[in-house]
């Protein structure tokens, strides 16, 4: 204990700055406050009992801010506030120059289960991905706002009610499964469509392991919905197959990263499709949330932690797989910087090239 007091001075003395002169002056204002190492055991109990009161302080006026602020800090779109301020205008604007406008305000179902069973960082996910179909499906003049929780509201500008209901009426889901019994759930719970997923699919293929050649047929046979081959398609000779097979179509997630328009550095594209069909891996298996990815240095790292013998947890690896390394890997080029969800194909399928 006695050991650690006088550590603890020393570094207080370090602190000191020194005049141009050499002259030793203590250091001064709000910034020595906080720099300055404790004394004692009892001056760091007030230290943090100090910032445990200035953190609480800084938490309840960011809560006050977000309340008054008209925007949804997670979704950043209009929040009630800010939506009722736009609606007021639009009405304002419709009853002067006779014009029209629709109103749609939607409830998202089933939020909750989501929330309770994966946390509230994958209900984010879900809203964000809502409010991504939303803004793909209006004009950039049309306003989205979160009206609360699981509420959403939509102004369009002259749109009459007919065309209203059927712009309601428009938004269709696809759900991803990779199980013929998860696809059946979702049929019974009225998705659109599904994206029936094959164990070479990028991403999370599931825990059973069934290729599309068995997936798809098996699938095929028992929806009355329509379905999407996923896992591997790449040209035109797979989606005639999964046609074969009974699917309505085929979704392509590897492929398209390679086109010229997908805003991903060249280097990525150009390591990826030297790749080979042995050139993706698996991990986070023993999570029960198998991703397949593309194997580089990080996922090989990944791989070396999972392989542990006295086991892991997700804790170990997050650093690695963190989304922030992606983003910066497909813009800087640096294809060893982060993981990569990546299909199972073959480089003959894309037409490259290579030379
Ligand atoms: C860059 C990229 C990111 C993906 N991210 C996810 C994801 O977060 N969750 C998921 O279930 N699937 C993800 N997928 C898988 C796709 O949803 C799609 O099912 C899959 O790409 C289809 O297989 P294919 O890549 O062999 O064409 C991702 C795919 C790619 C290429």
């Amino acid at each position: 204990m006695k050991k650690k007091t006088r550590a603890a001075a020393t570094s207080t003395a370090k602190l000191r700055k020194t005049t141009p002169a050499g002259r030793k002056v203590a250091p001064r204002g709000p910034r020595a406050a906080v720099t300055a190492a404790p004394a004692t055991s009892h001056d760091a109990k007030l230290v943090i009992r100090r910032l445990k009161t200035q953190l609480a302080r800084t938490l309840a006026r960011i809560e006050e801010l977000e309340a008054s602020a008209d925007t949804d800090f997670l979704l950043d779109i209009p929040n009630r506030r800010g939506f009722e301020r736009e609606l007021n205008r639009a009405i304002a604007y419709i009853k002067r120059y006779r014009t029209s406008g629709a109103l749609i305000v939607l409830d998202v179902d089933r939020l909750k289960p989501i929330n309770d069973a994966f946390g509230h960082a994958a209900g984010d996910q879900v809203l964000k991905a809502i409010v991504a179909t939303l803004l793909a499906q209006v004009r950039s003049s049309d306003v989205i706002g979160r009206l609360g929780g699981d509420e959403f509201a939509l102004l369009l500008w002259n749109l009459s009610e007919t065309d209203a209901k059927a712009k309601a009426a428009d938004v269709k889901i696809v759900h991803k499964c990779t199980a013929v019994r998860h696809a059946l759930s979702a049929e019974r719970k009225g998705v659109d469509a599904v994206s029936i997923d094959g164990f070479e699919c990028a991403g999370h293929p599931g825990e059973d392991d069934i290729p599309g050649l068995i997936l798809i047929p098996a699938a095929a046979r028992v929806l009355k919905i329509p379905m999407v081959a996923s896992g591997g398609f790449a040209d035109g000779r797979g989606m005639a197959a999964a046609l074969v097979l009974g699917a309505e179509g085929v979704n392509m997630g590897t492929r398209f990263c390679l086109t010229q328009e997908a805003p991903i550095h060249e280097n990525i594209k150009n390591a990826l499709v030297k790749g080979s069909e042995r050139d993706t891996q698996l991990i986070f298996r023993k999570l029960r949330n198998t991703a397949r990815i593309f194997s580089n240095e990080i996922a090989r790292e990944v791989a070396t932690i999972e392989d542990r013998a006295e086991g892991y947890e997700y804790e170990d690896i997050r650093q690695l797989v963190a989304g922030t390394r992606g983003r910066h890997a497909l813009e800087s080029g640096e294809i060893d910087w982060s993981h990569r969800p990546w299909g199972c194909f073959h480089w003959t399928q894309v037409a490259w090239d290579r030379s």
